[in-house]
Protein backbone atom coordinates (compact mmCIF):
# COMPACT_ATOMS: atom_id res chain seq x y z
CA UNK A 1 0.00 0.00 0.00
CA UNK A 2 1.10 3.52 -0.40
CA UNK A 3 1.26 5.68 2.41
CA UNK A 4 0.34 8.98 1.65
CA UNK A 5 -2.91 9.76 2.50
CA UNK A 6 -3.86 7.13 5.26
CA UNK A 7 -4.86 6.81 8.30
CA UNK A 8 -2.35 5.02 10.95
CA UNK A 9 -2.84 3.98 14.27
CA UNK A 10 0.47 3.00 16.18
CA UNK A 11 0.11 1.53 19.74
CA UNK A 12 3.16 2.67 22.28
CA UNK A 13 4.01 5.20 19.75
CA UNK A 14 4.48 7.47 22.51
CA UNK A 15 7.88 5.82 22.84
CA UNK A 16 10.71 3.64 21.42
CA UNK A 17 9.86 2.18 18.38
CA UNK A 18 6.22 3.17 18.11
CA UNK A 19 7.33 6.74 19.01
CA UNK A 20 10.11 6.04 15.91
CA UNK A 21 7.10 4.47 13.62
CA UNK A 22 5.31 7.20 14.16
CA UNK A 23 7.46 9.68 12.81
CA UNK A 24 8.23 7.89 10.17
CA UNK A 25 4.82 7.56 8.85
CA UNK A 26 4.16 11.09 9.03
CA UNK A 27 6.80 11.68 7.04
CA UNK A 28 5.76 9.85 4.80
CA UNK A 29 2.56 11.29 4.45
CA UNK A 30 0.21 9.29 6.70
CA UNK A 31 -2.47 10.77 8.87
CA UNK A 32 -0.77 9.42 12.40
CA UNK A 33 -2.95 8.45 15.46
CA UNK A 34 -0.65 7.52 18.46
CA UNK A 35 -2.93 4.98 20.93
CA UNK A 36 -0.76 4.76 24.13
CA UNK A 37 -1.72 4.48 28.06
CA UNK A 38 1.39 7.32 28.65
CA UNK A 39 -1.00 10.45 27.72
CA UNK A 40 1.30 13.05 28.53
CA UNK A 41 4.54 11.71 26.13
CA UNK A 42 1.89 10.15 23.45
CA UNK A 43 0.30 13.37 22.98
CA UNK A 44 3.93 15.71 22.81
CA UNK A 45 5.40 13.02 19.98
CA UNK A 46 1.22 13.72 18.20
CA UNK A 47 1.87 17.21 18.16
CA UNK A 48 5.49 17.75 17.05
CA UNK A 49 4.60 15.41 14.31
CA UNK A 50 1.10 16.58 13.54
CA UNK A 51 -0.62 13.03 14.33
CA UNK A 52 -3.30 13.26 17.60
CA UNK A 53 -3.03 10.88 20.38
CA UNK A 54 -5.95 9.14 21.99
CA UNK A 55 -5.26 7.38 24.89
CA UNK A 56 -5.95 3.65 26.04
CA UNK A 57 -4.94 0.59 27.71
CA UNK A 58 -4.13 -2.04 24.85
CA UNK A 59 -5.72 -4.77 27.48
CA UNK A 60 -9.51 -2.59 27.64
CA UNK A 61 -11.84 -4.10 24.97
CA UNK A 62 -14.10 -1.11 25.67
CA UNK A 63 -11.28 1.46 25.83
CA UNK A 64 -9.56 0.63 22.69
CA UNK A 65 -13.23 0.03 21.01
CA UNK A 66 -14.04 3.60 21.87
CA UNK A 67 -10.41 4.79 20.98
CA UNK A 68 -11.06 3.10 17.43
CA UNK A 69 -14.43 5.74 17.03
CA UNK A 70 -12.32 8.75 18.18
CA UNK A 71 -9.20 7.70 15.46
CA UNK A 72 -11.91 7.58 13.26
CA UNK A 73 -13.56 10.35 14.05
CA UNK A 74 -10.37 12.12 13.51
CA UNK A 75 -8.73 11.33 10.57
CA UNK A 76 -10.97 8.63 8.73
CA UNK A 77 -10.93 4.53 8.57
CA UNK A 78 -7.65 3.64 9.33
CA UNK A 79 -5.89 1.25 7.01
CA UNK A 80 -2.58 0.77 8.54
CA UNK A 81 -1.65 -0.86 12.25
CA UNK A 82 1.58 -0.99 13.82
CA UNK A 83 1.72 -2.86 17.20
CA UNK A 84 4.43 -1.55 19.25
CA UNK A 85 2.67 -1.06 23.11
CA UNK A 86 4.47 -3.70 25.57
CA UNK A 87 6.16 -4.26 28.62
CA UNK A 88 9.42 -6.25 29.36
CA UNK A 89 9.67 -7.64 32.69
CA UNK A 90 12.32 -9.98 34.21
CA UNK A 91 11.26 -12.15 36.62
CA UNK A 92 12.75 -15.98 36.84
CA UNK A 93 10.76 -19.15 37.32
CA UNK A 94 11.74 -19.46 40.68
CA UNK A 95 13.78 -16.80 42.48
CA UNK A 96 16.87 -16.06 44.33
CA UNK A 97 14.75 -16.31 47.36
CA UNK A 98 12.95 -19.55 46.58
CA UNK A 99 9.62 -17.97 45.52
CA UNK A 100 8.12 -18.83 42.38
CA UNK A 101 7.32 -16.10 39.88
CA UNK A 102 4.33 -14.69 40.72
CA UNK A 103 1.49 -15.77 38.89
CA UNK A 104 0.11 -12.12 38.27
CA UNK A 105 3.31 -10.80 36.79
CA UNK A 106 3.03 -13.96 34.44
CA UNK A 107 -0.56 -12.58 33.39
CA UNK A 108 0.46 -9.28 33.06
CA UNK A 109 3.12 -9.75 30.62
CA UNK A 110 0.53 -11.81 28.37
CA UNK A 111 -2.38 -9.86 28.93
CA UNK A 112 -0.04 -6.84 27.44
CA UNK A 113 1.86 -8.22 24.86
CA UNK A 114 -0.09 -11.39 23.97
CA UNK A 115 -3.88 -10.27 24.92
CA UNK A 116 -3.62 -6.18 24.32
CA UNK A 117 -2.16 -6.95 20.66
CA UNK A 118 -4.87 -9.17 19.45
CA UNK A 119 -7.31 -7.05 21.41
CA UNK A 120 -6.64 -3.95 19.21
CA UNK A 121 -5.79 -5.91 15.57
CA UNK A 122 -9.13 -7.58 15.92
CA UNK A 123 -10.99 -4.43 16.20
CA UNK A 124 -9.00 -2.61 14.01
CA UNK A 125 -9.97 -5.37 10.94
CA UNK A 126 -13.45 -5.76 12.32
CA UNK A 127 -13.97 -1.74 11.47
CA UNK A 128 -11.90 -1.74 7.93
CA UNK A 129 -13.77 -4.84 6.75
CA UNK A 130 -16.77 -2.05 5.88
CA UNK A 131 -14.64 -0.15 3.92
CA UNK A 132 -13.63 -0.07 0.11
CA UNK A 133 -10.90 -1.98 -0.97
CA UNK A 134 -7.86 0.14 -2.72
CA UNK A 135 -6.49 -1.94 -5.64
CA UNK A 136 -5.96 -5.07 -4.09
CA UNK A 137 -5.39 -4.32 -0.58
CA UNK A 138 -7.77 -3.29 2.28
CA UNK A 139 -5.01 -2.38 4.62
CA UNK A 140 -1.87 -3.76 6.87
CA UNK A 141 -1.73 -4.99 10.24
CA UNK A 142 2.22 -4.88 12.02
CA UNK A 143 3.07 -6.87 15.08
CA UNK A 144 5.91 -6.67 17.51
CA UNK A 145 7.45 -9.86 18.77
CA UNK A 146 11.02 -10.28 19.93
CA UNK A 147 13.76 -12.59 19.07
CA UNK A 148 12.82 -13.64 22.74
CA UNK A 149 10.12 -15.17 20.67
CA UNK A 150 13.24 -17.93 19.78
CA UNK A 151 15.60 -17.48 22.45
CA UNK A 152 14.11 -16.44 25.42
CA UNK A 153 16.60 -16.14 28.16
CA UNK A 154 16.79 -16.08 31.84
CA UNK A 155 14.20 -14.24 33.25
CA UNK A 156 12.35 -14.18 30.16
CA UNK A 157 9.43 -17.11 30.77
CA UNK A 158 6.69 -14.49 30.65
CA UNK A 159 8.22 -12.05 28.15
CA UNK A 160 9.25 -14.93 25.98
CA UNK A 161 5.95 -16.83 25.81
CA UNK A 162 4.22 -13.52 25.04
CA UNK A 163 6.42 -12.86 22.40
CA UNK A 164 5.92 -16.47 20.67
CA UNK A 165 2.09 -16.02 21.32
CA UNK A 166 2.74 -13.10 18.75
CA UNK A 167 4.43 -14.77 16.36
CA UNK A 168 2.09 -18.05 16.63
CA UNK A 169 -0.85 -15.90 15.53
CA UNK A 170 0.88 -14.09 13.13
CA UNK A 171 -0.20 -16.62 10.30
CA UNK A 172 -3.56 -18.07 11.14
CA UNK A 173 -4.55 -14.71 11.23
CA UNK A 174 -3.02 -13.30 8.13
CA UNK A 175 -5.00 -16.54 7.11
CA UNK A 176 -8.81 -15.09 8.32
CA UNK A 177 -8.12 -11.63 7.42
CA UNK A 178 -6.90 -12.46 4.07
CA UNK A 179 -10.82 -12.91 2.13
CA UNK A 180 -10.99 -9.40 3.74
CA UNK A 181 -7.78 -8.26 1.55
CA UNK A 182 -5.49 -7.00 4.97
CA UNK A 183 -2.36 -8.27 5.87
CA UNK A 184 -0.91 -9.16 9.05
CA UNK A 185 2.85 -9.47 9.37
CA UNK A 186 5.21 -9.25 12.59
CA UNK A 187 9.00 -8.22 13.11
CA UNK A 188 10.82 -9.83 15.90
CA UNK A 189 13.73 -7.00 17.11
CA UNK A 190 16.95 -8.14 18.62
CA UNK A 191 17.90 -5.39 20.86
CA UNK A 192 17.45 -2.00 19.87
CA UNK A 193 18.23 1.70 21.76
CA UNK A 194 14.72 2.56 23.31
CA UNK A 195 13.87 3.86 26.75
CA UNK A 196 13.26 0.33 27.68
CA UNK A 197 17.27 -0.33 26.77
CA UNK A 198 18.50 3.52 27.91
CA UNK A 199 17.71 2.37 31.94
CA UNK A 200 21.08 0.17 31.36
CA UNK A 201 24.56 1.38 31.70
CA UNK A 202 26.64 2.43 28.35
CA UNK A 203 28.99 -0.72 29.43
CA UNK A 204 25.78 -2.90 29.58
CA UNK A 205 24.59 -1.35 26.21
CA UNK A 206 27.74 -1.62 24.64
CA UNK A 207 28.42 -5.68 25.69
CA UNK A 208 25.15 -5.89 24.37
CA UNK A 209 25.88 -4.45 21.15
CA UNK A 210 29.10 -6.14 20.73
CA UNK A 211 26.90 -9.32 21.09
CA UNK A 212 25.60 -8.65 17.77
CA UNK A 213 27.42 -10.11 14.74
CA UNK A 214 26.99 -7.52 12.54
CA UNK A 215 26.77 -4.71 12.49
CA UNK A 216 28.09 -4.97 16.00
CA UNK A 217 26.08 -2.09 17.92
CA UNK A 218 22.54 -2.14 18.71
CA UNK A 219 19.43 -1.51 16.42
CA UNK A 220 18.37 2.09 16.05
CA UNK A 221 14.10 2.82 16.43
CA UNK A 222 14.83 4.40 12.75
CA UNK A 223 16.09 1.03 11.72
CA UNK A 224 12.71 -0.68 12.82
CA UNK A 225 10.67 1.70 11.73
CA UNK A 226 12.38 1.12 7.99
CA UNK A 227 10.74 -1.82 7.85
CA UNK A 228 8.04 -1.23 8.80
CA UNK A 229 7.70 1.25 5.81
CA UNK A 230 9.03 -1.81 3.36
CA UNK A 231 5.86 -4.43 5.08
CA UNK A 232 3.15 -1.57 4.38
CA UNK A 233 4.44 -0.84 0.57
CA UNK A 234 5.45 -4.55 -0.31
CA UNK A 235 1.70 -6.45 -1.38
CA UNK A 236 3.38 -9.55 -1.22
CA UNK A 237 4.88 -9.39 2.71
CA UNK A 238 2.33 -11.34 4.60
CA UNK A 239 1.82 -14.08 7.28
CA UNK A 240 5.34 -14.04 8.16
CA UNK A 241 7.73 -13.13 11.38
CA UNK A 242 10.97 -11.33 10.21
CA UNK A 243 13.60 -10.95 12.99
CA UNK A 244 15.42 -7.67 12.37
CA UNK A 245 18.77 -8.28 14.58
CA UNK A 246 22.31 -7.97 12.88
CA UNK A 247 22.01 -12.39 13.02
CA UNK A 248 22.17 -12.05 17.02
CA UNK A 249 21.13 -15.25 18.65
CA UNK A 250 20.53 -15.15 22.43
CA UNK A 251 22.60 -16.90 24.72
CA UNK A 252 21.24 -18.01 28.15
CA UNK A 253 21.63 -14.55 30.25
N1 LIG B 1 13.80 -2.18 22.57
C1 LIG B 1 14.13 -3.41 22.25
O1 LIG B 1 15.30 -3.77 22.23
C2 LIG B 1 13.06 -4.40 21.86
C3 LIG B 1 13.48 -5.65 21.40
C4 LIG B 1 12.53 -6.60 21.04
C5 LIG B 1 11.18 -6.29 21.13
N2 LIG B 1 10.80 -5.07 21.59
C6 LIG B 1 9.36 -4.82 21.67
O2 LIG B 1 9.05 -3.64 20.97
C7 LIG B 1 7.94 -2.99 21.58
C8 LIG B 1 8.30 -1.54 21.85
O3 LIG B 1 9.41 -1.54 22.74
P1 LIG B 1 10.20 -0.20 23.09
O4 LIG B 1 11.59 -0.61 23.37
O5 LIG B 1 9.91 0.83 22.09
O6 LIG B 1 9.50 0.13 24.51
P2 LIG B 1 9.14 1.52 25.21
O7 LIG B 1 9.03 1.20 26.66
O8 LIG B 1 10.06 2.60 24.78
O9 LIG B 1 7.68 1.85 24.63
C9 LIG B 1 6.56 1.06 24.93
C10 LIG B 1 5.33 1.93 24.85
O10 LIG B 1 4.18 1.09 25.06
C11 LIG B 1 3.29 1.78 25.92
N3 LIG B 1 2.48 0.78 26.63
C12 LIG B 1 2.93 -0.18 27.49
N4 LIG B 1 1.91 -0.90 27.96
C13 LIG B 1 0.77 -0.40 27.38
C14 LIG B 1 -0.61 -0.71 27.46
N5 LIG B 1 -1.04 -1.69 28.25
N6 LIG B 1 -1.48 0.00 26.71
C15 LIG B 1 -1.07 1.02 25.92
N7 LIG B 1 0.23 1.38 25.82
C16 LIG B 1 1.14 0.68 26.53
C17 LIG B 1 4.18 2.57 26.88
O11 LIG B 1 3.48 3.64 27.51
C18 LIG B 1 5.28 3.04 25.92
O12 LIG B 1 4.94 4.28 25.33
C19 LIG B 1 7.59 -3.80 22.83
O13 LIG B 1 6.54 -4.69 22.52
C20 LIG B 1 8.87 -4.58 23.09
O14 LIG B 1 8.62 -5.78 23.76
C21 LIG B 1 11.71 -4.12 21.96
Amino acid sequence: MQIEGLTAIVTGGASGLGAATASMLSAEGAKVIILDRDHEAGDAHARAIGGRCVTADVTDEEAVAKALVQAESAFGIARILVNCAGVAPSIKTVGRDGNPHKLGDFRRAIEINLVGTFNILSQFAARLISAEPLGEERGVIVNTASVAAYDGQIGQAAYAASKSGIVGLTLPVARDLAREKIRVMTIAPGIFITPMMMGFSQAVQDSLGQQVPHPSRLGRPEEYADLVRSIIVNPMLNGEVIRLDGAIRMGPR
